[in-house]
């Protein structure tokens, strides 16, 4: 075990919960149905496909231009921003903080792959940064989750290679983008939301140093 990768939103920090409110309260103006099991199929994945998704579920995926939508997607990340910028170090999920410092103490490379423009951000106002050796720039992906670029290009700019990498996602995409890279994945949620993870933990709370190597083949 070399690297360790995290995804950022309900892995790090609960964000997950700020995405769901956010696409709630634009999915309740358009007058489209939206509840936590449908969210649980955008986690992971881009902002304007989970606009695509929403909008296909209320049966209006031809109702607007592309430029309506791009008016749609900004107005869920202004909401989204607004929910965020209150983030403080306090935010950080449990087992989170001290798994970084023991990852550092012990020189396993630690990298960020997350889907989300607000990363950079939302790492500052944990004061998170300095832990992490690489932050991949999603701007730079050409294909996100499920496709494994995003973990891919982690272990490269780590230098260090997949099979020697464990990944860490709350998303059913997010896991399908380890395995695809060929590495070992942790899902944080239910066993049935993390299909195809080498191992689920309930919270992060369970996460460790000591956990992660036990388990790692
Ligand atoms: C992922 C989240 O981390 O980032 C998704 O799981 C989100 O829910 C995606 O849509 C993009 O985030 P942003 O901040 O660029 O809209
Ligand atoms: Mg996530």
């Amino acid at each position: 075990m070399k690297a360790v990768i995290f995804d950022l939103d309900g892995v790090i920090t609960d964000t997950a919960e700020y995405h769901f409110q956010a696409w709630g309260s634009l999915a309740a103006t358009l007058g489209i149905p939206f509840d936590r099991e449908f969210n649980e199929q955008l986690k992971g994945i881009s902002r304007s496909e989970s606009l695509d998704k929403i909008l296909a579920r209320g049966d209006r995926s031809s109702a607007y231009s592309a430029d309506d939508k791009q008016e749609l997607a900004a107005q869920k990340n202004t909401e989204y921003q607004r929910l965020i910028s209150a983030l403080t170090p306090a935010d950080v999920l449990p087992g989170i903080r001290p798994l970084l410092t023991e990852l550092r103490e012990a020189r396993i490379g630690i990298a960020l792959a997350s889907a989300s423009k607000n990363a950079a951000f939302i790492l500052d106002r944990l004061e998170l940064t300095h832990y992490f050796g690489s932050v991949v720039d999603v701007t730079a992906i050409r294909h996100g989750k499920p496709d494994p670029e995003i973990f891919l290009t982690g272990a490269v700019n780590l230098g260090v290679q997949p099979a020697d990498c464990i990944g860490i996602e709350d998303a059913q995409a997010g896991i399908q983008a380890i395995k695809g890279a060929g590495m070992f994945a942790v899902g944080v949620g239910t066993p049935s939301q993390m299909q195809g993870a080498d191992i689920v933990v309930a919270t992060t709370a369970e996460l460790s140093l000591r956990m992660l190597e036990a388990h790692f083949i």
